[in-house]
């Protein structure tokens, strides 16, 4: 699916090797400096991260890295040059950022995150897609968290980069995020390829809740007997990175501990409220929407011990699939 020796590793690792090397010694270093500082950022994390900084101005890394146009193009095929249509001018891609480097599971990085040191828009930049960046299928943090940990237990699903570098800050080690992209199945295959044990836990937002029932969704066809998935929401307002570090490593630890739900909680809470309970037409529409998802879980104890809460909840002795006589299912 990879090329498994491409041009663009070097180029990229070279770029990486920049924009660290500027977060150390570029003259206007202090405001990106300063940035992560503000935002709790120690030297060991920065490091462990190889956090960097894409100075202001047009053509930093082109003139860096340099070369003839063969060396450009290469530039532009690895997404850290932009042609301009129209004029056909080039210019870096990533300029007064923050750099977050996404590596592969064997290490080798593979495209960029970028934030603004202010409330700029864009906030955040991405490498494009390119030969050997797929944005659907990253989970930035899952190098670093492996590299940290081979016996990993648990990984903490999170929304954003600055809550993977947060929690790593305040000890946890174990949190990757999506890179601005839902969750995707192909994200909860490697997932549970490395851990039994998932913990999503995204911003308390509406979107954040969004993507909680995409992960859901994401997971149920992939949850095999032995293996779980929890999820933890968090105060609206909120995000992994603003409350471990308003409330600290042990209070967050101890919210995970009381008010992570398992999975299988989450899909009847989650499902009843869309439904009145009371009624046995709303009994029937809960039927309709839990069943087919119930019946995608590949894990077939669990399958089974779904099966009958869904009869336990509905009083139907044997859950249906939805039937096309039934109305359209809600948009969930
Ligand atoms: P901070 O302000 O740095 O704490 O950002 P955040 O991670 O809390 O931001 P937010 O919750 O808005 O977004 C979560 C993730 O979505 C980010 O880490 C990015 O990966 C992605 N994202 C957010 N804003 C943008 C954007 O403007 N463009 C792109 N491409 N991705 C974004
Ligand atoms: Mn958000
Ligand atoms: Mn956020
Ligand atoms: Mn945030
Ligand atoms: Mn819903």
């Amino acid at each position: 699916r990879k090329p498994v020796d491409s041009p663009l590793y070097a180029l990229l690792a070279a770029a990486s090797d920049y924009y660290r090397a500027a977060l150390k010694n570029h003259p206007q270093r202090n405001a990106a400096v300063n940035y992560l500082k503000e935002r709790g950022v120690s030297g060991i994390i920065a490091r462990d991260f190889a956090l960097g900084f894409a100075p202001p101005g047009w053509d930093n890394l082109s003139k860096h890295l340099g070369g003839d146009s063969l060396q450009q193009q290469a530039l532009i095929d690895a997404g850290l040059l932009v042609e301009n249509v129209d004029s056909q001018r080039r210019y870096d891609r990533f300029r007064d950022r923050i750099i977050f480097p996404i590596h592969d599971s064997r290490g080798r990085i593979i495209g960029f995150g970028g934030r603004v040191l202010g409330d700029d828009k864009p906030k955040y930049l991405n490498s494009p897609e390119t030969a050997v960046f797929h944005k659907g299928q990253e989970l930035y943090g899952l190098y670093e968290a492996r590299k940290y940990n081979r016996q990993l237990n648990e990984i903490i699903v999170v929304e954003g980069y600055m809550d993977v570098i947060a929690l790593a800050q305040q000890g946890l080690r174990n949190a990757v995020a999506t890179l601005g992209t839902a969750t995707s199945e192909e994200h909860i295959k490697r997932l549970f390829r490395v851990v039994p044990n998932i913990l999503f836990c995204f911003d308390g937002d509406s979107a954040g809740r969004k993507a909680a029932w995409r992960a859901l969704e994401a997971t149920l066809s992939n949850l095999k007997d032995g293996q779980q998935a929890r999820f933890l929401f968090v105060p609206d307002g909120e995000d992994p990175d603003s409350l471990i570090r308003s409330e600290g490593l042990e209070a967050f630890q101890a919210r995970i501990a009381q008010q992570a739900v398992a999975l299988t909680e989450y899909f009847f809470t989650h499902l009843s409220a869309e439904v009145n309970l009371d009624s046995l037409e709303g009994k029937a529409h809960l039927a309709t929407l839990a069943a087919p998802l119930v019946e995608r879980i590949p894990g077939a104890n669990l399958r089974a011990l779904m099966r009958q809460k869904l009869t336990h909840i509905t009083g139907l002795s044997s859950a249906p699939s939805a039937d096309n006589t039934t109305a359209p299912a809600a948009n969930l």
